[in-house]
């Protein structure tokens, strides 16, 4: 495991977006897995600035988002295809046909969960996943339990997952109780890990799930049996750590 902590979010941003496109421009037909939420954004937008600045092209790559929220209109702005649209795939040549999020409108959602499978079968190994953290633990959004899953599958969000994503929402009711996320398995065998991780609130998850036991209980904490996981977070989230 590779940790790198930095003390401005412009050098982490210019960091994980350097590993991105570094892969991209090494190799074109890259599949990548993507993350939203609030801490890859600065991310996507170093990664737009080099595809302005010319030094990216992104027409061979695939990409896969770990999971959608279900219930949401593909356009309602808190829909993960919207955000990735948003930060991404609307300033990009990704074709978006290469483009996969799971549709969590889809009218049978065991048959979607399938289908985003066999995609992922399809397209081979993800060379690269981007990850953030929940506070419980969660990758994706596979909540800790006593057991976890490895493909993609419907799940029920936590109630502390539904108030940690509340704050892009009017009200808590309006957060969605359902998602539809990659699975751990999936997850795991993505060739390497980027794990992205900001926030005095997130430095004892963090700590925990790189040292702590590998347990369910926490997600994460499986992210330690990977053999190419690189970490990149702020002081205050790798407080811990030093
Ligand atoms: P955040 O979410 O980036 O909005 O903190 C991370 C996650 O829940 O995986």
């Amino acid at each position: 495991m590779n940790l790198l902590t930095f003390d401005t979010h412009a050098k982490l941003h210019e960091s994980g977006a350097g590993i991105i496109t570094g892969l991209v421009q090494t190799n074109p037909r890259a599949v990548l897995g993507l993350a939203t939420g609030g801490t890859p954004i600065g991310i996507y937008e170093e990664i737009v600035k080099s595809y302005q600045r010319g030094v990216v092209r992104f027409r061979d790559t695939t990409t896969f988002n770990l999971d959608e929220y279900v219930g949401l209109p593909e356009d309602h702005a808190e829909s993960y295809r919207n955000y990735m649209n948003m930060h991404l795939f609307n300033h990009v040549d990704l074709p978006r046909a290469q483009a996969h999020i799971p549709d969590g409108n889809a009218a049978d959602a065991q048959a979607e969960c399938a289908h985003y499978d066999k995609l992922l079968e399809q397209a081979g190994q993800i060379d690269l996943q981007l990850l953030g953290l929940g506070h419980n633990g969660h990758i994706g959004f596979n909540e800790p339990d006593h057991a976890l899953i490895s493909g993609t599958h419907i799940v029920e969000l936590r109630e502390e997952t539904r108030k940690a994503n509340a704050r892009f929402f009017d009200s808590m009711e309006q957060v969605p109780s359902h998602a539809l996320t990659m699975g751990v398995g999936t997850i795991l065998k993505a060739k390497m890990i980027l794990l992205v991780v900001k926030g005095e609130d997130k430095a004892e998850i963090v700590h925990r799930a790189l040292t702590g036991p590998i347990t369910t209980d926490c997600p994460a904490s499986l992210l330690q049996t990977h053999p190419h996981l690189v970490v990149l977070m702020d002081s205050e989230a790798g407080r811990l750590f030093q």
